[in-house]
């Protein structure tokens, strides 16, 4: 079988055939991945712009989804069912895409299949390296998100732990805008702390004990937190620039190296004991930022270090991007799950019950 995967939850058009293989051990192949990045629009405003995201989504997706399934030589009839991403994300981003998804399957006759963004994010991992030894823990970090996932069979996502702030993406955006490197701030980030010495600022890591008022169900420990370190940053940044002088390119280095070794420790180390607590049998890591360098070649030399196997997609699998859409979307559909015709999209759409 194969199905169409749309994604428009936040500055990326993108749609996607993947086909169902019959290995179980390995259940998905990707057929065509089509993304149209609006990185370039945003990149002037400093950050995304919700109603310029919708406007061009409009503008983009029929000519994404006739790419898409151009690219994998297939015509509607050969379609077995469409998957969209519901939620969570920007509202008018999310309406484009269900939408469109809602008025094909509808036209062609289709089922529709609503999936959870970080459902998708998730199920990356397992379309890269083919289904993973569970339970797994899978750490999706992204502009968004950053939280913990226990993966007990495949399909079931039990959340174990968030941040309480920002997410750690969002304070990489954020680090780049106060040192004027540009947007999306990740990837420049990861790219100067490589010339950086990273032990130049000894910034903590911020270690959580308490639960989190707003969500009492979780324990908290696991919790993750970005805006002191967020904060330390700009502190040093705004005490540094009232010298008179600016920063130097080394003082910028050092400043992102010093900044990545706290956000990727904090990441690992969260993570790594998790996968101890619940018995994990191996380890993923999705979303945007498991696209950073330092965090990959940590994440897998403390996962050798352990015996435990780490699982990461390749980068394009990473940000955002309807291949993992269409994999959860599958992976729910085998599961019995279908969407009515009224679904609407939902920006912030749970994705499961909280672990007590
Ligand atoms: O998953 P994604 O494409 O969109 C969301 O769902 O948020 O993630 C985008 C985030 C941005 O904050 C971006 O700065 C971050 O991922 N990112 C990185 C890297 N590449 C992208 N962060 C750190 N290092 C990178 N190499
Ligand atoms: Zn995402």
């Amino acid at each position: 079988m194969l199905i169409l995967g749309i994604e428009t939850s936040c500055d990326e058009t993108s749609a996607a055939v993947v086909e169902e293989t019959g290995d179980a051990a390995r259940p998905w192949a990707i057929r065509s991945n089509v993304i149209a990045s609006q990185a370039e629009i945003h990149r002037e405003w400093g950050g995304v712009v919700p109603e310029l995201a919708s406007r061009q989504h409009v503008r983009d997706i029929c000519g994404v989804v006739d790419q898409a399934m151009s690219d994998a030589a297939v015509t509607w009839a050969d379609l077995g069912a469409i998957a969209v991403t519901q939620g969570p994300g920007l509202v008018g981003s999310l309406l484009v895409g269900v939408s469109f998804a809602k008025a094909a399957a509808s036209a062609a006759g289709l089922p529709l299949v609503g999936v959870h963004h970080l459902a998708g994010h998730i199920e990356s991992v397992a379309l890269q390296n083919g289904e993973l030894p569970l339970p797994a823990v899978i750490l999706v970090v992204s502009g968004g998100h950053t939280s913990l996932y226990l993966v007990n069979t495949p399909g079931s996502y039990e959340l174990l732990s968030r941040t309480r702030d920002d997410a750690a993406g969002e304070a990489y955006d954020k680090v780049a805008k106060m040192l004027g490197l540009g947007y999306p701030g990740g990837p420049i980030v990861d790219r100067l702390a490589k010339q950086g010495n990273d032990t130049a600022i000894r910034w903590p890591g911020t270690r959580l004990t308490h639960a989190d008022r707003n969500a009492p169900e979780l324990k908290g420990d696991l919790d993750f937190s970005f805006s002191g370190l967020k904060t330390a940053v700009l502190r040093h940044v705004t005490l540094r620039r009232e010298q008179g002088t600016p920063l130097t390119e080394q003082e910028i280095a050092d400043i992102c190296a010093s900044f990545q070794r706290v956000v990727v420790k904090t990441l690992v180390d969260r993570t790594f004991k998790a996968a101890q607590l619940y018995g994990a049998k191996s380890v993923g890591v999705a979303g945007g930022v498991s696209a950073n360098s330092r965090l990959r070649a940590d994440l897998k030399a403390s996962g050798d270090a352990r015996e435990l196997p780490t699982f990461m997609p390749d980068l394009i699998l990473s940000t955002d991007n309807a291949a993992m859409i269409a994999a959860a979307g599958l992976r729910k559909f085998r599961a019995g799950v279908t969407s009515p015709m009224d679904m609407n999209a939902d920006p912030s759409l749970p994705l499961v019950a909280f672990r007590s």
